[in-house]
């Protein structure tokens, strides 16, 4: 392929940026780092966008590693800026559409649901009395739920809960309340979930951790170990992945006590430096051949059209 040139979108860019650049270069191509919050929206030009290294020319595709937190108006701009370039036939790895679909747990949840994905039950509102209602009819049945930030990452400010008092005492993230059944682990007291990363439609690298506690993200201090997957773990991650409309993802899966497996999360946005310490697997090599194919495809449909 002659040389191609991407953007790298991230706010600070570190190993994983790092990683993509040196996988990239092995297949031709450059790759600008710079931030969604540092591109602006211009109508004097043509493509109505200027993001910083591509002032002249369009990036044959772009990468999503990160968007910082900011206020509603500054991540619509960056999400403008994701959806134009995706109307201009630039590849987009995720799109706006699937960052939108997965940094949203009820969205999530939703688009799981719907496309007839196993995932835990889950209830989202706004209203602390139907919260109520929801949560006292599980807690009559001996269930427990797990109450998460809408927006939340890396098992930061989850709880379990199996009282209302315990829900009245909660500081619930934005009035948004997102309660889920809890799912007892298939061995009791053995807390684990795995991470399968799909890109693609195909899994490149799978791990489970494991925990003391019931939280078990890497980040709250699980261990992590290479792990092979069954067709039923391979499956539903590949399903997910389609579900929230995602080029890649990290899934999350836990098992039931019957034994099944079931969707907990879809990261469109994931991190895999403990994913390469427990397998040796860079996730950054498979990134850059499905971006590479993906530029040609592209190019190729340009060249049609002219
Ligand atoms: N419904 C649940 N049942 C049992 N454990 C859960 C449930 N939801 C979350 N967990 C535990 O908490 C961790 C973090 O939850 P997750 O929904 O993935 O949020 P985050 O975005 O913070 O990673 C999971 O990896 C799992 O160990
Ligand atoms: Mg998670």
């Amino acid at each position: 392929m002659s040389q191609a040139n991407i953007v790298i979108f991230n706010d600070t860019h570190g190993w994983h940026s790092e990683q993509l650049v040196d996988a990239l270069s092995k297949l031709n191509i450059t790759a600008q780092l710079t931030d969604l919050a540092d591109c602006t929206i211009d109508l004097d030009h043509p493509t109505g966008l200027i993001i910083p290294g591509f002032e002249q020319q369009l990036p044959d595709a772009a990468m999503v590693r990160g968007i910082a937190p900011g206020t509603l108006e500054q991540i619509t701009l960056r999400m403008d800026v994701l959806h134009t370039l995706a109307e201009l036939n630039v590849p987009v790895f995720n799109s706006a559409s699937a960052i939108e679909h997965t940094v949203d747990k009820a969205r999530t949840s939703l688009r799981l649901h719907l496309a007839g994905i196993p995932t835990p039950k889950t209830w989202a509102c706004e209203n602390i009395n139907l919260a109520r209602n929801i949560a006292q009819r599980q807690f009559s049945q001996q269930k427990e739920l797990v109450v998460k930030p809408l927006f939340g990452c890396q098992g930061k400010g989850i709880e379990k809960i199996n009282s209302l008092d315990q829900l009245d005492q909660l500081n619930v993230v934005g009035d948004a309340f997102y309660m889920q059944e809890y799912i007892i682990p298939f061995e009791p007291e053995h807390w684990q979930d795995w991470r399968l990363m799909v890109i693609d439609g195909h899994v490149c690298a799978a791990m489970s951790r494991r925990s003391q506690h019931w939280i078990t993200n890497f980040a709250q201090g699980a261990e992590c170990f290479s792990t092979p997957v069954t067709d039923e773990m391979e499956q539903l991650a590949i399903a997910a992945t389609d579900a929230v409309q995602a080029d890649y993802a990290g899934v999350d899966l836990i098992r039931t006590q019957d034994g099944s497996y079931t969707v907990l999360e879809v990261n469109s946005v994931p991190a895999w430096k403990g994913l390469y310490q427990a397998t040796g697997i860079n996730t950054a090599d498979y990134l850059a051949k499905a971006l590479a194919t993906r530029i040609a495809s592209s190019k190729r449909r340009q060249c049609h059209v002219k």
